[in-house]
């Protein structure tokens, strides 16, 4: 290293003292120990028959919101109330009745799920449905909602992937950032979750992550970091699993060092559910409430501190931090709470965003929007008349409806084909008969299966293709928390599927009509060997309940698109750099007894592809995806023009300018992204990271817009392991501003004379076993 900047030290280990406010010191100073001990474990949870394992430990106001997923202690004499926390990601999960009352309903908004909100790469929007639903929120009378929820994409398996936004921290973070804004603008509380190296759901509550301190920094962290850092949530949660060989709720490292002392989060760390084994370990990590909390959790801390293995002074931060969060909550203010949020007015805020993060991943010759006579629709696939809103498990969401999609196309004034609904409605409608609804503990412990496709007979498809203008078909996936996805019949459509399509295709292509297929699902798929049978694709994902309306006004041209993805879709699995190594290995012969009855079997995983994930991986190693990171197609098309620095070396900042025109005929709004190549002769670097994006108001024809990013010290830095700090390497920095992250349209270049230290870290959370990491083969 040539030398260190001054800036650099005045960083060096940054350390944010006891955060708590004097009235939370002064309220635990007044209570008893046993008070302490059960403020920092949750009311536990009603799941009957399991009570007697579980909880609840104390039985008070498990009802004041049916369906949240847990209440915190109350301390009446010295007037701490009770609160209430409840999922998730995609809006409020609730119960939508209440005492088996059907005249009055609780439900809902079911939000565009957080995969699609990323893909709208527009923060403006995601924090107004942030606002709306902490609305909701405060309005059902909850104080923290358990999200959002911001692991990396980094397997396109991963079960709960839909609740997470993308394989890039950088729109991570900004889109967690803009959500969080949004939601505590309604002063009720997020957690961000799950802190951290939670990227499966195979063995999630004990598996071992094994991850470098480089990749921990720069991927996993980072989403995190940007959120913390410019949003402030009021709470974290922790994970279940194990982050190179400690549980993240023990970790003290994590939690305290890294979360506190170096980003300066001031807020409460909660568990998930179960999460962790020692209640004691947790309180010294400075994981200060245990959700939902048993009652073997309090005893183990009473005892510890009365045997004096835990300080009390320990017990009397977590308390504090907790009692500091009742006196912001809405139960401490008393707020009167309506249970009639708007929700008319959220669901038109549900189907813009809907709209807005769909990705158009193929039109050829301009199938789509729908030409003016389009008027008689052929409708295939299961999934149009059972649209998917959102995925399953606690990022679930009790919401009133989901407009399907034949709803929706018919809502807007398109027919469809009688004689194709009839039987499609007959097969669903039996399959439905044969499996009925369970309730939502027992669906996720046992899925029902989503009904095969449907085969439509040959002769039906060659008539209704004469019959008909154009041929919708909607490939549907579902999945959630508790389990990963399967290559086989689910990231690989299934033969039933393929054969569909194939056949559609056929039928419609030899009579000169168009295919477009609608992909309703909430995490990636394979596109690659079926998409010659396609004339256009639309990436609808899981678009919450307005999902039929919203597909519409993308299809009829009423929203021109202008989602790009943030998440790669490769050619096929195995090209993903984490193919080999996830879910990881397992120990079954290890197994102890966990949660509910299931088997905690021992496994880990090792993030061999480092740094590597994602574009990161597919654009520096040259493997071609099937559409990249960044890609989406509109209805109208732009030219970049006139990239300029302000300055061609560095100087503390940079500020990059483009413009943007319409060339095309119609309006529409542009995801604008700046990638920068970093000088790699010291440290492997990806070809290029995302350090900026932009989205363009709706230009019309021919208007030009110019978008102005700024670049500082930061945004050059890579984590350098040997030196335990974030370095901006000296040398020659290329700015990509491009409409995908393999389309770039604007280069330009300026140097940094001398290395720039911009943080020095503490030497934490490092593997404790060596990991073959990828690497690209260079000298260093
Ligand atoms: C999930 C969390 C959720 C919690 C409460 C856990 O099983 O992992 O995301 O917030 O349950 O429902």
């Amino acid at each position: 290293m040539k030398s260190l900047s001054l800036f650099s030290l005045s960083l060096f280990f940054v350390s944010i003292g006891a955060a708590q406010s004097n009235k939370a010191k002064e309220l635990v100073s007044r209570m008893t120990l046993e008070e302490k001990t059960h403020l920092v474990v949750g009311m536990g949870m009603n799941i009957p028959g399991l009570a007697q394992n579980n909880g609840p430990v104390i039985g008070q106001t498990m009802d004041k919101v049916p369906g949240a997923a847990g209440t915190t202690y109350a301390v009446q004499r010295l007037g701490l109330p009770n609160t209430v926390v409840s999922d998730g990601p995609a809006g409020l999960r609730i119960e939508p009745f209440r005492n088996k009352d059907s005249s009055k309903s609780y439900y809902a908004t079911a939000w565009p799920v957080a995969t699609l909100l990323a893909s709208t790469w527009n923060t403006q929007l995601v924090r107004q449905v942030g606002t709306a639903m902490g609305n909701e929120v405060k309005e059902y009378g909850v104080d923290v909602i358990l999200g959002p929820a911001l692991n990396t994409h980094r397997n396109p398996l991963g079960g709960r992937n839909f609740e997470y936004y993308s394989e890039d921290p950088f729109v991570t973070g900004k889109m967690t950032a803009a959500m969080v804004n949004g939601i505590q603008s309604n002063d009720v509380g997020t957690s961000i979750k799950h802190f951290a190296g939670n990227e499966q759901e195979t063995n999630r509550n004990s598996v071992n992550t094994i991850v470098s301190e480089r990749a921990l920094r720069e991927i996993y962290l980072k989403g995190f970091e940007i959120g913390i850092k410019e949003s402030n949530p009021w709470t974290v949660m922790s994970s279940y699993n194990y982050l190179n060989e400690k549980y993240t709720s023990e970790n003290y490292d994590l939690l305290t060092t890294v979360l506190r002392k170096e980003w300066g989060f001031k807020g409460l760390v909660m568990t998930d559910w179960f999460g962790g084994k020692d209640a004691v370990a947790q309180m010294k990590a400075g994981n200060d409430l245990l959700m939902p909390g048993t009652a073997a959790q309090s005893k183990a801390i009473l005892e510890a501190v009365q045997n004096g293995t835990l300080d009390e002074k320990v017990l009397n931060e977590n308390a504090e931090r907790i009692v500091d969060y009742i006196l912001g909550s809405q139960s401490y203010k008393k707020y009167a709470y309506s249970n009639k949020p708007d929700l008319k007015a959220h669901a038109l805020i549900a189907r813009a965003a809907a709209s807005e993060g769909m990705v158009l991943l193929k039109n050829n010759d301009g199938v789509l929007p729908f030409a003016n006579d389009t008027k008689n629709i052929a409708i295939f696939g299961n999934t149009s008349y059972n649209f998917i809103s959102g995925g399953t498990g606690s990022g679930d969401v009790n919401e009133a409806y989901t407009i399907s999609l034949v709803q929706g196309l018919s809502n807007a004034g398109y027919q469809m084909d009688g004689e194709i609904q009839a039987a499609y409605n007959a097969y669903l409608d039996d399959y439905r008969m044969k499996h009925p609804k369970k309730g939502f503990f027992q669906e996720f412990m046992n899925p029902t299966p989503p009904a095969p496709e449907f085969t439509v007979d040959k002769a039906l498809l060659a008539k209704k293709a004469g019959e008909t203008d154009i041929a919708l078909v909607t490939i549907g996936r579902n999945a959630g928390e508790g389990r990963d996805r399967k290559v086989e019949n689910d990231f690989n459509l299934s033969a039933a599927e393929k054969e569909l399509i194939g056949n559609v295709a056929e039928a419609f292509h030899a009579k000169n009509k168009k295919v477009v297929i609608v992909l309703n699902i909430g995490g990636v798929i394979e596109t690659a060997s079926w998409r010659e049978n396609a004339d256009a694709i639309l990436l609808a994902w899981q678009p919450g309940l307005e999902a039929g309306n919203a597909v519409t006004d993308v299809l009829s041209g009423k929203v021109n698109p202008s989602g790009k993805l943030a998440t790669t879709f490769p050619m096929k699995y195995e090209d993903e750099p984490s193919a080999k190594s996830f879910p990881g290995k397992e120990f079954p012969e290890k197994a102890t007894a966990g949660a509910f009855g299931m088997k905690l079997v021992p496994g880990e995983v090792t993030y061999e592809e480092g740094i590597y994930v994602g574009y990161r991986y597919f654009n520096t190693f040259g493997v071609k995806p099937a559409y990249e990171f960044g890609y989406g197609l509109s209805y109208t098309n732009f030219n970049y023009s006139n990239l300029k620095l302000s300055s061609s070396s560095f100087n503390g900042k940079i500020t990059a300018t483009v413009d943007i025109t319409n060339t095309g005929k119609k309006p529409g709004k542009e995801v604008v992204q700046l990638y920068i190549s970093a000088p790699a002769d010291k440290l492997d670097k990806p070809v290029e990271e995302l350090k900026g994006f932009a989205k363009t108001t709706l230009l019309k024809p021919g208007q030009k817009e110019t978008l102005s990013f700024t670049i500082d010290a930061k945004d050059l830095a890579s984590f350098n392991t040997d030196q335990t700090a974030w370095i901006a390497d000296a040398g020659t920095y290329t700015v990509r501003i491009g409409s995908s992250s393999d389309n770039i349209k604007q280069t330009a270049t300026f140097g940094l004379a001398s290395d720039i230290v911009t943080e020095k870290v503490n030497k934490v959370l490092a593997p404790k076993v060596p990991i073959n990491e990828l690497k690209q083969k260079k000298a260093f």
